[in-house]
């Protein structure tokens, strides 16, 4: 079969092949520590499941408009304006299965050959994937350890040219957890004002926080009517199989989100909205719980590593991933993290897998129970020790 051109051009999300791998060590009666996929290992809070299953039993089978439940796309602007002080309505948003689909609708609507787009690297990889797909330049913005894994806005600036059209922001981030403080946002927000950008702000992890404060840029002067928020239900509510997030967006770019949905998906499940629904009018003491036990891993996993002669590790503000700078070993990323799994039995994740920018790193997501983040941290000791002499 003879793939059109732009299927070169069309990356992926190592996350999900290493799983594979590593789940075919589990099938041959290997101890696998699943440190690779980003997902909370927590289940989904009862109350959301219960919505969900009375949805499907009374009726909630049905087709439904293209942008999502209005109530949904209410109650989530309602939420928005409530946890980062923005000032959106229900006809703002648009929902979709995951918030992936904004990411993938949103480059696709706006990019074209010629245009650039300036992106976070290391960064969550659809981001250059979509570019790269869509025939644009895609521009990488060196996300890097001396600045705390926060973007380094001076250095941004000097990315801007008058072709650049987007500029995607990941705060907290993925892979880095890195987090963007509230004097960086505002001078991202006016730089996006005065060379005239949109803003793609993925903001999937913003109620992972631990120290600090999560800034929307959407709320900066000026900025909300250049700006798509990225959230979604995943992360937050422990909802990744369920699919569900959401964009939120100018009223003017709705109708082309909407319908870059209406040919692909027609719609997000029903059933599913209502568990959403539910999600973020519910009680949301789970959430707290699962955030709180996430901090406490995010010390045992820091403090493991440092302990670890030859590893350091930055202590993330938030987001549930570490990145741990693993030059001292002797091997490339992704040399180590084949090794880490196949002679170690620990899955993580190259940070190569991110962009160029993450060579020297692993990223390992902590979203696990303490034993298993325990039994990892002995292996990944052992594993830097026999590194550095297969290494030489
Ligand atoms: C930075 C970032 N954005 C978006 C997503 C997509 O999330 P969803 O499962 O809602 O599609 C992820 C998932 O890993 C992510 O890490």
């Amino acid at each position: 079969m003879k793939l059109a051109e732009r299927m070169n051009r069309l990356g992926t999300e190592t996350a999900f092949e290493v799983l594979v791998r590593a789940r075919a060590l589990d099938a041959q009666g290997r101890d696998v520590v699943h440190l690779e996929v980003g997902e909370p290992d927590f289940d989904t809070p009862g109350n959301i499941i219960e919505a969900g299953a009375h949805a499907l039993q009374t009726g909630w089978t049905h087709y439904g408009p293209s942008a999502g439940l209005p109530d949904l796309r209410a109650a989530i602007a309602d939420y928005l304006n409530r946890s980062r002080g923005t000032n959106y309505a229900g006809d703002n948003v648009v929902v979709t299965p995951g918030g992936k689909p904004i990411m993938f609708f949103v480059i696709l609507a706006l990019l074209e050959a010629g245009d650039e787009a300036i992106y976070p690297n290391p960064g969550f990889p659809i981001y250059e994937s979509m570019i790269n797909f869509t025939g644009a330049t895609a521009v990488p913005s060196p996300i890097r350890e001396e600045k705390d894994f926060a973007l380094d806005v001076d250095e941004l600036e000097a990315l801007i040219t008058p072709r650049t059209k987007l500029l995607i922001i990941n705060s907290p981030s993925n892979p880095t957890s890195g987090v963007l403080n509230r004097q960086e946002i505002e001078r991202i927000a006016q730089l996006a004002v005065q060379h005239d950008l949109t803003v793609l702000a993925d903001e999937i992890y913003s109620e992972i926080i631990y120290e600090g404060e999560h800034v929307s840029i959407s709320t900066f002067p000026g900025i909300a009517e250049r700006t798509i928020i990225l959230d979604g239900f995943s992360k937050t509510y422990a909802m990744t199989g369920w699919r569900l997030g959401y964009g939120a967006m100018p009223l003017d770019l709705v109708p082309h989100i909407n319908k870059l949905m209406v040919n692909s998906n027609s719609c997000t499940s029903m059933a599913v909205q209502r568990a959403g629904i539910e999600a973020l009018t519910g009680p949301q003491d789970e959430v707290k719980a699962m955030i709180a036990a996430f901090q406490r891993r995010r010390d045992l996993i820091v403090d493991g590593l440092n302990a670890i002669p030859g590893i350091s590790c930055h202590r993330p503000k938030g987001a549930f991933y570490v990145f741990p700078n693993i030059t001292a070993t002797g091997m490339t990323s992704k040399q180590f993290a084949d090794y880490l799994l196949n002679e170690h039995g620990v899955a993580g994740i190259a940070g190569t897998s991110f962009g160029s920018y993450g060579e020297g790193y692993l990223r390992l997501s902590y979203a696990n129970s303490d034993e298993n983040l325990v039994k990892a941290l002995e292996r990944v000791e052992a594993a830097v020790k026999s590194a550095q002499t297969v290494a030489v």
